[in-house]
Formats: C-alpha cells, sequence, structure tokens
C-alpha cells in the first residue's frame, strides 16, 4: 500500500520536479510538492535533542546527556526510551527527520567528537545505535545514522582521504552501520565529508549502493552531509539521494541537466526519487499513504528521562573505603569546588548543540537536596583563561538593520553567539536586506573586578560596554580564510571593564554583516564574548583547600572547555585545562574524602587517580546533571555506568594518537587494533578498563553456561542494597589460524537483584561473533575452533571462564 502510494506519486512528478525533491530547499527541508500532497520534510540535529529549524533558545529542547554517557549506560532499551522521547520532541518541533544517531568509532580519544559517539566497540555502538534508531522510529521520526562512514576524526574532515583495509572497515568502522540497518531499519543514512580509500564517501557507490543497499537491503534515503555533495553525477550514480542544504546544491537543476544531457541515469533520479517518497510516506508526509506510526507512543516526561539517563551513565571508576555514597544525615558540611560545578558543562560542542529550558549546575542539584546544609562552594581554577560565548548574567537580543539603519527584525540569544546559517534568520530579515546585527542587551555581573569582553568572527566590531566603547575595528581574516574561523577561531580579547556585582550594565556589539553573494551557503556567525575577573591561580587554589579542609568530605568537579571538546576541530592533548589538576592534588591532600567528578565526553588524563578517595565520571550529563549528581552523590541511586571505551593514563599510552592526515591522506595502520584491542595485543595497562564501572553493592558470579548462540550468567547481589549489574561476555581463541584480537566484547546484559538476591542474564552470543572478513572472497567467514568464553564485570575483572568448541 505504501509502495503503491510512492510509485503513484512518482508517476505524476516530471523531471524537474523529480530532481528538485532531491536538493535542500533550505538549511533544513525539502521542498513540499501539493500536487501529489507532498509536505516539505524537515530535518534536525540530534543526538542529545532536538534543536528544531533555528539556532535560538525561543524554542527550548530536552538536552539529554552525551552519546558516551548513553553508551555508558550499556542498555539498549534506555537508549530506545531516549529514541521516543527525541521522537515527542521532533513531532512537537515539526522534525520529520532527526540527524543522528553518530555511529563513528572512538578511535583514538584525539578525536573531536569523540562525545558524539558511542564507544571504541563496534557490537556496543551497534546495539546502543539500535536501540536509539528503534525508539525514534517507534514514534514516527525518521533517522539519519551517521556518519557513513569512517568520520572518526575532525582534521581536514572535508576532504581526507581515510585509507581502511577491507578487514578493519568491516569488522569496525562498517559494523554498527550494518548492525543498526538490519536490527532497527533505520529510513536514513548521512553520508559523511570524508572519502575512503580515495572515493568520497558521498560517491561511494560501492560501499552505498552494493553494501549498504545491496548487501545489507538497506531501503531508506541517503542524505549528503551538509555540504558534502561535491558531485551531480558522482552523488547519483554513487548512491546520495538528498543533496543538502540548499537551495545551491549540486542537484535540482544540475542533476535535470545532467539527465537531459546524457550524464546521468534517469533511473538513478528514479530511485532516489522513491527512497524520499518512501521516507515521506513512513513519517505520514505523503497524503494517502499510511504512515508506519498512527499512533505516537505514551508521553514521556524528558527531565526525568534525562535524569535517569544522567545516573545510569555515570561510571564511578574509583571508590576507596567506601566514600561513595555520602550520607546525608551524618553530613556536617560539604564543600563543592569547580568551575563546572557552578556553570555545568552539559553538552558537546557543534551542530549537537541544543539550547534547554533549564540547566540543572551540580551546585544547583546538591543545594536543593542538601537543603539544611548548603555546600560551601569554591570555583578553585579557572578551567580556561580564554574568553568563551556571553553567558550567565547576560540576556541578550539580536537586533538586524537594513543599510538605512532601519530596524528590519529581532530575536533573542540563547548567549553570545549568533550562527544563522542559511535562511535561518529573525523574522522578516533576509540576507539581501540585512546591513548589520547588534547583540545588545544588559549584563549584571556574578562578581566585582575587572570583566573582559571580546569577539569572535571576521569582519567589523564596534563593541560598547557600560557606555564605553572597547573597540571599534575589524579583524581580519586568517592567512588561510578558513571559512570556520568564525565558528571555531581563537577568541579575541578587545577590552576589559571594572563592574561591580549585582549592578546591571548595558552591552552592546555591532557587526556590519559582509555580503554572501555567491557563497553556497549565507551565513551570519559571530559571537560576543566574556571573561570573568582573573584572580590569581593559587589564590583560587587556596581557598578551595580552606573550605575542603573545613568539610567532611570535598566535591570537586573538573571539566573540559568548548575549545576542548567540540566539532570543528580534534583535540591536541588529553589535559584537563588550567590550573585544575593542581587543584585536585591541593583539595585531595586537605581532604581524606576526596571525590572528583568529571564532566568531560571523552577521556582525560588523571594523573592524580590514586590520590583521592572516589572518581566519578558524569560526562556531559545533559540539563539535568546536577540533580543526577545529588542522587548519586547522596545515594539515592547508584551510578550505573560501564566504561564504553578505555581510558589510557597518559595520551601517550593511548594506541592511535594519529588524527591528523599527511598529505591528504590518513592511513588506518593499526588495522584492527583500536581500543582494547589494542591494549590487549601490547599487553599494555590503560588507567581503567572497557566495562569498567562500580556501583554500590557488590556482586558474586555464581555459574555460567555457554551454547553457540548463548551464555547464561548467573549473578548474586552480594552487597546491602538493591543494584544493577551489567554482566559482560568476552570471547577469546584458545588457537588462531587467522590474525585475531586476544578477545573481543560479544553480549552484555543488564539484570537486577535485591540484596541476596541471584538473577539470571541470558546473553545471545551473535553469530559475527565467531566471523571475520576475509579479504581473499570478499566475504564474512566463520572460523571454527575453541573458544573461551569469558564473563565479568569489565575486561580486567574476568569471573568466570568456559570453553565453547565451534564446529565448522
Ligand atoms: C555535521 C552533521 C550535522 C550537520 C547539520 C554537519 O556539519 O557533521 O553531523 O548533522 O552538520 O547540522
Amino acid at each position: 500500500m505504501r509502495e503503491e502510494a510512492v510509485e503513484a506519486a512518482l508517476g505524476k512528478l516530471g523531471l524537474d520536479v523529480r530532481t528538485r525533491l532531491l536538493a535542500g530547499q533550505d538549511m533544513w527541508s525539502l521542498p513540499a510538492l501539493p500536487e501529489i500532497g507532498l509536505k516539505s520534510l524537515v530535518m534536525s540535529d540530534g543526538p542529545v535533542g532536538v534543536r528544531g529549524v533555528r539556532w535560538t533558545a525561543d524554542d527550548p529542547s530536552v538536552a539529554l546527556p552525551s552519546p558516551t554517557a548513553l553508551a555508558a549506560t550499556w542498555d539498549p532499551e534506555l537508549a530506545r526510551r531516549v529514541g521516543r522521547l527525541l521522537a515527542q520532541e521532533a513531532r512537537r518541533k515539526g522534525v520529520h527527520v532527526l540527524l543522528a544517531p553518530t555511529v563513528n568509532l572512538h578511535r583514538s580519544p584525539l578525536g573531536g567528537r569523540h562525545f558524539e559517539c558511542y564507544s571504541e566497540d563496534p557490537y556496543l555502538t551497534g546495539e546502543i545505535g539500535s536501540g536509539y534508531v528503534k525508539g525514534v522510529q517507534d514514534g514516527g521520526v525518521g533517522t539519519t545514522v551517521k556518519h557513513f562512514v569512517a568520520n572518526d576524526a575532525e582534521t581536514d574532515r572535508f576532504t581526507v582521504d581515510n585509507v581502511i583495509a577491507p578487514r578493519p572497515l568491516r569488522e569496525l568502522y562498517l559494523a554498527p552501520f550494518e548492525a543498526i540497518v538490519k536490527n532497527a531499519r533505520p529510513w536514513g543514512i548521512m553520508a559523511a565529508y570524508n572519502q575512503v580509500n580515495g572515493v568520497s564517501m558521498t560517491e561511494h557507490r560501492h560501499l552505498q549502493n552494493e553494501v549498504l543497499r545491496g548487501e545489507w537491503g538497506f531501503d531508506g534515503f541517503v542524505v549528503s552531509d551538509w555540504t558534502a555533495a561535491r558531485s551531480t553525477t558522482g552523488g547519483i550514480e554513487g548512491g546520495l539521494d538528498v543533496a543538502m542544504p540548499g537551495p545551491a546544491t549540486v542537484y535540482g537543476e544540475a542533476l535535470a541537466g545532467a539527465v537531459r544531457s546524457g550524464e546521468a541515469d534517469e533511473s538513478a533520479v528514479d530511485g532516489a526519487v522513491r527512497n524520499v517518497l518512501r521516507l515521506a510516506a513512513r513519517v505520514g508526509a505523503l497524503e494517502g499513504a499510511p504512515p508506519v506510526v498512527t499512533e505516537p507512543p505514551a508521553a514521556i516526561d524528558g527531565q526525568a528521562l534525562a535524569r535517569e539517563v544522567a545516573r545510569r551513565a555515570f561510571v564511578l571508576l574509583r571508590n576507596e573505603n567506601h566514600t561513595l555514597p555520602i550520607d546525608p544525615s551524618k553530613l556536617r558540611k560539604l564543600a563543592l569546588v569547580g568551575a563546572a560545578a557552578r556553570d555545568a558543562r552539559i553538552l558537546g560542542g557543534g551542530s549537537a548543540t541544543v539550547f534547554p529550558e533549564r540547566v540543572v549546575a551540580p551546585l544547583d542539584g546538591l543545594a536543593a537536596a542538601l537543603v539544611d546544609s548548603a555546600p560551601a562552594y569554591a570555583v578553585g581554577a579557572d578551567p580556561s583563561d580564554e574568553l568563551g560565548p556571553a553567558g550567565k548574567g547576560f540576556i541578550l537580543r539580536a537586533v538586524c538593520r537594513d543599510a538605512a539603519g532601519g530596524i528590519i527584525g529581532t530575536r533573542s540569544l540563547p548567549g553570545g553567539q549568533v550562527q544563522w546559517i542559511g535562511d535561518d534568520l529573525p523574522d522578516g530579515v533576509t540576507h539581501e536586506a540585512l546591513h548589520s546585527v547588534e547583540v545588545r542587551g544588559t549584563f549584571t555581573p556574578r562578581e566585582s573586578g575587572e570583566h573582559a569582553f571580546g569577539t569572535r568572527g571576521l569582519g567589523a566590531f564596534t563593541l560598547t560596554v557600560a557606555g564605553e566603547v572597547l573597540y571599534d575595528g575589524a579583524q581580519e581574516t586568517g592567512g588561510e580564510g578558513d571559512p570556520f574561523e568564525a565558528l571555531f577561531g581563537a577568541p579575541a580579547e578587545r577590552g576589559r571593564v571594572r563592574l561591580a556585582a549585582g549592578e546591571p550594565v548595558e552591552v552592546s556589539l555591532v557587526h556590519p554583516v559582509a555580503g554572501t553573494a555567491g557563497a553556497p551557503l549565507p551565513a551570519v556567525v559571530f559571537s560576543f564574548l566574556h571573561g570573568a575577573p582573573r584572580r590569581d591561580a593559587d589564590e583560587l587554589i587556596a581557598r578551595a583547600v580552606e573550605a575542603a579542609r573545613d568539610a567532611d568530605a570535598a566535591v570537586v568537579v573538573v571539566a573540559t572547555t568548548e575549545r576542548v571538546e567540540s566539532e570543528g576541530f580534534d583535540r591536541t592533548d588529553l589535559r584537563l585545562p588550567g590550573r585544575q589538576d593542581d587543584l585536585v592534588r591541593a583539595v585531595a591532600a586537605a581532604n581524606p574524602n576526596t571525590v572528583v567528578v568529571v564532566n568531560s565526553g571523552s577521556p582525560v588524563e588523571m594523573p592524580w587517580r590514586e590520590d583521592v578517595a572516589a572518581v566519578l565520571l558524569s560526562w556531559f550529563p545533559g540539563q539535568e546533571g546536577g540533580a543526577a549528581l545529588a542522587d548519586v552523590l547522596l545515594g539515592a541511586a547508584e551510578p550505573g555506568g560501564r566504561l564504553p571505551t578505555t581510558w589510557p593514563a597518559a595520551l601517550t599510552d593511548a594506541p592511535v594518537t594519529q588524527v591528523v592526515p599527511t598529505e591528504g591522506e590518513l592511513r588506518y595502520e593499526e588495522g584492527l587494533f583500536i581500543g582494547y584491542r589494542a591494549w590487549d595485543r601490547a599487553g599494555a595497562v590503560p588507567a581503567y578498563a572497557f566495562g569498567h564501572g562500580l556501583g554500590y553493592t557488590t556482586w558474586e558470579y555464581e555459574s555460567l553456561e555457554v551454547t553457540p548462540t548463548t551464555a547464561r550468567v548467573r549473578v548474586r547481589n552480594t552487597g546491602s542494597r538493591t543494584g544493577r549489574e551489567v554482566v559482560q561476555v568476552y570471547l577469546a581463541p584458545q588457537a588462531d589460524p587467522v590474525e585475531r584480537p586476544v578477545r573481543w566484547l560479544a553480549g552484555f546484559a543488564g539484570v537486577e537483584a535485591g540484596p541476596g538476591e541471584w538473577a539470571e542474564a541470558r546473553i545471545a552470543l551473535p553469530g559475527r561473533a565467531f566471523e571475520v572478513w576475509d579479504e581473499e572472497t570478499g566475504s564474512w567467514s566463520f572460523v571454527p575452533g575453541t573458544y573461551e568464553v569469558r564473563t565479568g564485570r569489565s575486561l580486567a575483572d574476568i569471573r568466570l571462564t568456559a570453553t565453547l568448541d565451534i564446529e565448522d
């Protein structure tokens, strides 16, 4: 019925309309075709929330924990509930397709979008991604699993050629996509910017047509990453259905022309249009075609789910002498230290940004939970000595003017960042008419002292604070003319003003916009930056030490900044920015009950980790992070997470640190050996192993029974409170006719049990766990032999083993 409606609609469209449907009409949508009852299909990022079509906080979004956090739950069913919530958000915002999930692998901890991907392990990635996609689609909203394939780092991402041998390509990088396509049947895939083995992914006929559609049976649409489509015939012949964003794309008129001149095959165009119409039918945007979902699932409370996922994701790495949980009834005084304890960093930077209605910082969460003994707070250290986008204390609007100085539109701003790409402009404003943008409003300082102000972006700026013009000049293009300079470039300080706490002042930043004629994508991107008064770093640490000395326990929240973890660039080291390491050492020396909360999306070095009582990873915990943190620190809930990725002690120990291409190529020389597969091969020991994470109870593994398809593991809760255990199963071949890792994750399951009770985890062992990609035959090949099946709490804490003979 749906397919018939699709065919009927296709038959009514002439070539020009068909090719128009394959090109974005603007930043986020495809054109409506009223003649066939087709609505405009709207897409939006993704993955921790649904931003909608505008870069503003006017229509806020629930902000969930980072993808690394979701993977740390090791719970595909929870991922499915997350997906359902996101579908609910998408429907509310008129979005048909969510640009998520990101299932590239943690090849190196330096990858800038590490926080946005799930794991170093393809199986765990595939399981979490499948749950997520099923959930979003349960709600009748499409997904685009991205970025297909091997967008595992950011350096030169538009052009880099990732050179990957067939085995690692199949067994690692393609594997999560394959699993998700087969298990969750996504309605979309996003083709990556990069090349793989010399071919741009948007034109990769082999991977898109032969592997994705041919071998795996994918029947959805393939959309380009934003501006990734560069060739009309290359794209259409290579399996790319939709070129985004518009209106200037390589499809549309150019594609119609290519068909007419015989350069492109009309049947390829029809195939692509069919895929788009099928998507429209599935999401209910094509009249007469039954949508997949007619009754969306029951409404979900977004705040409650964001809080639940956060506490289920927190990974307790270390907990000496049962420091955690802290018993609030015995607590006289808690010291809370860290800039991120007050100004929480809840998500990573780039296209994954959403603007939530509220943010619960650790200080808010703990103050609410400890009503009778409010925590003593100290900043301790500035994680960054650079200015950041104006945030707390600012109320800002953008005022748009035409050439005559008349106001043509205004928009409230989520902070100091203006990021209007394509036609995402305030109502009534066009790029043609827009002459200047003024960011203006008030700033009420939290602290007295000398505040710094600045700009990020290219072109002219006039910056005025409290009536004083701090800067009136122009920022020239950087040497390279990097188009992303305005987004990710270095901040420029323009002046300082002495201000008093609590006293509001007027602020204004005027920026004449440069003409955008001829640019593929007109954009207005610049930032109004602020820096709090600089205080003496030693003095800040000394104050934190004082607070800690006087308390029963000290919680230090350390964090990365948006200049460390973001889309658009890779990291160059894994250090915590600023003096945060010194701060932790000093506080730990003053208070033996020091708990360090690590607020980052990806691994950081923790040189002090053996000197503190407890270490808890909170990832980028989403909008309810502080509330979840209070739940876990004070024992209302146990931290449920397990590491989805190995944490090295130091960057130099990490197996893969090469993310910078040489002459345009990035060779994946390590082959199959990334993550724990590499640590095992080298016989090296990381700071914390894959799968590691403590809870608040203890577990005994009582029995393990295996067949070639299942492992049954009985575990008993030997502690005094109810808990949840993630039972992990690894396979280790005993003799190997082919080169393989020492062991790999074959399955896992979460079980719950009360004190003294037992539970049984039934874990399916997928056939693929016993297969390798045979480069000679170009097919999967089953490897018979003897395997040791190991089950335990992590790769480094195996409790039981059994032997399995697998016959040919
Ligand atoms: C990112 C995608 C994102 C798209 C739209 C690109 O730069 O790589 O992940 O979905 O922008 O915002």
